[in-house]
């Protein structure tokens, strides 16, 4: 080999090396990020994408329920494996922020967020901040209704009538926010003992407690159950799939979530956190929901509002208690309650 082309060689080589260490650095420079999301999977899986579009990040996500990401949280506090948990309802991000599993954060994107958002940032002191919200109700499947030829039920009353024995679904207020937000919300409808003797009556008509708190609503839809208690958000996503569904908002009033998102304490990969939850703030990533058939209210003001999305403001809302709800005592004395006075009876 002539001594030029040799030295071409070897430059060639050293250029190629070059390139593959520059490529290889600059992805370790974007590092990666552990998400822990309590939406549905199909709204996590692009966000996920859009993101690491966005920034080059690489990022491992899990979807469980918020109850479960909670207990997740608090396990893993000595050693944390994640660093960011997006979506879910409030209360358990409130629960855990009290108990300091979170970080407080303030993002330079607060202004831009609509005041509910920002209210439920200032009650955690600064530790979980509104992404979304939504009203909790029920939907019915209008043929299995009239196959049994039932009126249709506009008030959470009406879901203690004995012809819907075992045609009842809701989720497990251990795992799910969703059917935790139904305890609280009947709680403040009602007062508590009321609100109890309710849960127990209508025990005798829940076919299953489900782990997540939309699966009631997929139930609903295929038929499986005639009633599933969820978000009405959960129900719109069958109605426009084409399910014979209806969605109700209780005629007595209902609650509501305030969907949330935190940094874990400990967070191994803190700047990348940061950066998942200034993005996730923006109309660009908040947009991807309606796409993901997810009709939640967003947090920013100049995110679009789904077209499909329940309006909040034609329902009978309660003044939810977020700070009472989600604080850390509370959440535990109610769920240890439910678990003894209501799971625990026999069918
Ligand atoms: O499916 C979306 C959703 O209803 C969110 O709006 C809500 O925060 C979350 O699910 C609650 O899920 P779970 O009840 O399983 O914790």
């Amino acid at each position: 080999m002539s001594m030029t082309v040799r030295f071409r060689t070897l430059a060639l080589a050293g250029v190629a090396a070059a390139a593959f260490g520059a490529g290889v650095s600059g992805a370790q420079a974007q590092g990666q990020l552990t998400v822990y999301c309590a939406v549905q999977e199909e709204w996590c899986r692009p966000m996920v994408d859009a993101f690491e579009k966005a920034t080059g990040v690489k990022v491992a996500m899990t979807r469980k329920s918020s109850g479960e990401i909670y207990a997740q949280v608090k396990a893993e506090a000595a050693n944390p494996r994640g660093d960011i948990w997006w979506g879910g309802t409030g209360d358990p991000h409130m629960q855990a922020a009290e108990e300091g599993l979170t970080e407080e954060y303030k993002s330079p994107k607060m202004a831009d967020l609509n005041e509910w958002a920002v209210r439920q940032w200032e009650q955690s002191k600064g530790r979980t901040v509104g992404i979304y919200s939504g009203a909790l109700g029920y939907g019915y499947n209008t043929k299995q209704l009239a196959s049994k030829g039932l009126p249709e039920p506009k008030c959470w009353a009406d879901l203690l009538n004995p012809k819907l024995k075992d045609e009842v679904q809701v989720a497990d207020p251990n795992s799910s926010g969703t059917a935790y937000t139904m305890l609280a919300t009947l709680v403040q409808i009602m007062g508590e003992d009321k609100a109890f003797d309710y849960m127990k009556k209508l025990h005798a008509n829940v076919n299953q407690y489900t782990k997540s708190g939309a699966a009631p609503a997929k139930a609903t839809s295929l038929g499986e159950t005639t009633v599933g208690i969820a978000f009405l958000h959960d129900h719109v996503t069958m109605i426009v799939d084409g399910a014979p569904m209806k969605a109700v908002a209780p005629c007595e009033g209902t609650g509501y979530e305030i969907g949330s998102m935190s940094i874990i304490k400990g967070s191994k990969n803190l700047d990348n956190a940061k950066k998942w939850y200034d993005w996730a703030l923006t109309p660009e990533a908040q947009g991807l929901a309606a796409n993901a058939r997810s009709y939640q209210v967003p947090s920013n003001k100049a995110t679009p509002i789904p077209a499909q999305a329940p309006k909040l403001a034609d329902i009978k809302l309660i003044n939810y208690d977020f700070a009472k709800y989600g604080s850390s005592a509370e959440r535990r004395r109610l769920l240890a309650k439910w678990d003894q006075e209501v799971k625990a009876l026999p069918k």
